[in-house]
Parts: structure tokens; sequence; C-alpha cells
């Protein structure tokens, strides 16, 4: 993994069925963040063609679909995504070490699309988990699935603020570990609850971080995104 500048460690979340409002945003960023992530909403609307759309701009693409299903048909997806020129994409953990290794194998030789593991979501809380028939701790039960994934040839995983210095410790550098949640301190919440900023995220030993809104719903994205690039750079040297 080379060594990342600090405006290459943002990728900013676009989340709209707009494929107008996306390329304008993603031009207007162009140079000023590492790449686009494109998850769900984006591409159920805009398919393929939407993400060679953002492609196209030159920026990294971090194709955020969550697959989760038996590996034969995992491996069919991932092999469909490789034409669409992706930095990164994800799985669940959850779906099984035969899922991950089926992905992982579909992906071949190539360093990318590099496969992000996530853990458990986030919004799912202890209750809910204990539901789910789990019985572990969230923090336990996140390790685990995070060395399944990882020992299962993943490149990396999708974690929470909460859970990136512990899963750093477990894994090693040797592990991509992408973080979301992330809020500078001149940013609103929002609908985020367990945030950190963008700093305090890299101190803790994010790769990369996903920011939407605090980028997306500024006055002016590029300044909202320069501000926090020099935030990590400050960080980074401290
Ligand atoms: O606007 P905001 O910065 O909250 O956007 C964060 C992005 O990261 C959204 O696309 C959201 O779906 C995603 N995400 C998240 N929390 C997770 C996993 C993904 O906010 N645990």
């Amino acid at each position: 993994m080379p060594i990342l500048t600090p405006d290459e460690r943002i990728f900013c979340a676009i989340d709209t069925t707009n494929l107008e409002q996306a390329v304008e945003l993603a031009q207007e960023l162009k140079g000023a963040v590492g790449g686009f992530k494109l998850g769900k909403e984006f591409f159920t609307a805009n398919g393929p063609g939407g993400v060679a759309k953002i492609s196209e701009l030159g920026q990294r693409i971090f194709l955020d679909l969550k697959f989760h299903d038996i590996p034969n048909t995992v491996a069919g997806a991932i092999k469909a995504a490789r034409s669409l020129n992706c930095y990164m994409l994800t799985i669940h953990a959850s779906g099984g070490a035969a899922m991950v290794r089926a992905a992982v194998e579909a992906k071949g030789e190539e360093e990318e699309p590099r496969i992000l593991a996530v853990t458990i979501l986030t919004s799912l809380t202890a209750d809910d988990l204990v539901q789910l028939g789990q019985k572990l701790p969230v923090a336990d039960q996140v390790l685990r699935l995070g060395k399944l994934a990882h020992e299962s040839g993943a490149d990396g995983l999708v974690a929470s603020p909460q859970e990136v210095a512990a899963l750093r410790a477990a894994r090693g550098e040797d592990c991509l570990l992408v973080v979301p949640g992330i809020r500078p301190a001149w940013a609103s919440t929002d609908d985020q609850k367990r945030i950190m900023t963008p700093g305090d995220a890299v101190k803790a030993g994010a790769d990369f971080l996903v920011i939407g809104r605090p980028i997306t719903q500024s006055k002016d994205p590029k300044v909202a995104a320069k501000l926090i690039t020099d935030e990590i750079a400050d960080a980074l040297i401290r």
C-alpha cells in the first residue's frame, strides 16, 4: 500500500438517485478528495452506466453494495463488478469464510477492486444482536468477524470509529480500515451518533474516511474537503 496523501484518504459518499447532481458534485470535488463512495441508493437508480459516469472523472470509486449471498452468487457479482473499474467494494463478513474466499478468488490476481468486509452494521444495537441469537458483546463480535474476513483473504474492513483502534491492533498494518461516521468538529452530527473527527480517526488507525454530508451539504463542498484534508495532515504530523 503506497503512502496516502491526506486528501487521498477521503472518500466522499454520494448518496443520491439523481445522476446529474452526482456528476456535478463529483466534478466540483475532483482533485479535492481521493474518491467517491457509491452505494445502493445511487447504484439501484443509475446502474453500471452511472458508476461509469462518475468513474470517467478519473477519481477512485468505492462501490458500497455490501454483497451477502451464497459464495457462487457473490463470486459472480464480483466478476461482474470487475468491469466497473472500482478501487474497492464491500461484502458482508457474516456471509461466512467460504463466501469471503469466493469473493477474493473471483477478484483474481488484480489488486483492484480491494475487497472490504463489513462486520456488524452500526445501526444494530446489542439488543438487536441478542434478538438475532448472537450473545457476544458487539465489540467482540466485530473482532471475531474481522478476523474471519481478514484471514479468509479480505483486503480490509469497514469499521465504525469505535472499533477502528481495536481492529488495527488485532489485524495489524496489513488490513485496510475504512471508516464512516466521521464528523469534523465544525459540522452537524446529522443522524450519526457514534462519531469521531477526521484527525482522531486517522490517529486511531483509519486508512480511508467515508465522509458524506459534512462535504456534500456544505455551502462550499470544496472548501469543506480542504478543511478536512488540513485536519488529517495536521493529525498525521503530531
Ligand atoms: O453523510 P454521512 O457522512 O453520514 O455519510 C456516511 C456514509 O457512510 C453514508 O453513505 C452511510 O450510508 C455510510 N455508512 C455509515 N455508517 C456505517 C456504514 C456506512 O454512515 N456504519
